[in-house]
């Protein structure tokens, strides 16, 4: 059986679509989404991982159930989806030892304090999504072999449903809104993620065949997310006031975003109030040097702008 092409879950959500483009130095991705293998029939997932005419050059796996609030009524769903495939995916990546890329949550943590979390620190999920996400992080760390799991927070991009888009659209309709300011954390952007996935795909499928792997590696659970921290409410205010300062149209300012400063118990799953992630890990073992978030969230706004026609280079049309 010959090598084949990087296999990618979840190629149709925020992350999966980025992921796409930059693994792209490697060929085109066999890009499954939920038509192609369904995660919350991990039998099936399996039946299907077997019957591939080649071994992937590796497996990346950005499919999640990502619904929060509807976790607490589809426990069973989510526990299949996020715990018993990526279980049957790191499975099917040890026993033909290629490497196996997943990512994780701050939801995980307990969400006390305000220091950040070191990884595997006080996991104490207070919503069935964070247990089920938990549970699968035990389970493909105890099945071993090359294994990358990234454990983020507040991820946002320019496509699909994030707080970010969430925000700007409210921000054309609305003149007023209040937001929470109880929840700290890191906004992160599916690019940060995407690259450092590549970055370390890049490793290891550039090293010589033999060596490929080879002793302990630097396999195992990480931290990644931009540097700072930040509350929904600030966020929102920076989105709007970066927005509004570039010349998008819209009728909200930042002032007219008001601080909300008791959680939202109108929600079926709790949030964590302490998100902060230490991200030490990463950096020195990959020799990264993160970002602050609003990096990302300016960029955001440039790409948003560039989009809306209202700022940034003339393209040749
Ligand atoms: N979003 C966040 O704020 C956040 C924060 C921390 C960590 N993370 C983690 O980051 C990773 C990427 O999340 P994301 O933000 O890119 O989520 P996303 O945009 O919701 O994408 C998840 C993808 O998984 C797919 N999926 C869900 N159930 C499936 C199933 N049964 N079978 C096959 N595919 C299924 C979804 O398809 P459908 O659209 O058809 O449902 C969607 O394409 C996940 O591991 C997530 O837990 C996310």
């Amino acid at each position: 059986m010959g090598p084949g092409p990087i296999l990618l879950l979840g190629a149709q959500g925020q992350l999966g679509a980025t992921l796409r483009d930059y693994l792209s130095p490697w060929g085109a991705p066999l890009a499954w989404g939920r038509a192609e293998a369904d995660l919350a029939e991990p039998g099936r997932l399996r039946e299907k991982l077997e019957a591939l005419p080649f071994v992937p050059a590796a497996i990346v796996n950005a499919a999640a159930y990502t619904k929060v609030d509807r976790a607490e009524s589809e426990r069973d769903i989510c526990f299949k989806t996020n715990a018993e495939s990526p279980a049957v995916l790191a499975r099917h990546a040890r026993d033909r030892g290629i490497l196996f890329v997943s990512y994780s949550t701050d939801y995980v943590y307990g969400g006390g304090g305000a220091a950040p979390w070191s990884e595997g620190d006080g996991e104490a999920p207070l919503n069935v999504y964070g247990e089920s996400k938990l549970a699968g992080d035990r389970a493909v760390l105890a099945i071993g072999g090359k294994i990358l799991l990234l454990r983020t927070s507040w991820v946002y991009s320019p496509l699909g449903n994030n707080f970010a888009r969430t925000v700007l659209k409210l921000a054309e309709e609305k003149d007023s809104l209040s937001m929470d300011r109880t929840q700290v954390g890191v906004p992160t952007p599916t690019s940060l993620l995407a690259g450092v996935t590549a970055l370390v795909l890049g490793r290891f499928l550039g090293a010589p065949r033999e060596t490929r792997g080879e002793g302990p590696g630097p396999w195992g659970l990480y931290h990644l997310a931009p540097k700072g921290e930040t509350t929904w409410w600030e966020f929102s205010r920076f989105l709007v006031g970066a927005a509004r300062a570039g010349g998008l149209p819209l009728r909200l300012r930042p002032e007219d975003i008001v601080a909300r400063d008791s959680e939202d118990l109108s929600r079926p799953a709790r949030r964590p109030l302490n998100s902060r992630l230490n991200t030490r890990k990463i950096e020195e073992t990959f020799g990264l040097r993160l970002p602050h978030w609003t990096v990302g969230a300016g960029k955001f706004i440039e790409d948003r702008l560039r989009f809306a026609g209202v700022a940034g280079p003339r393209g040749p049309f």
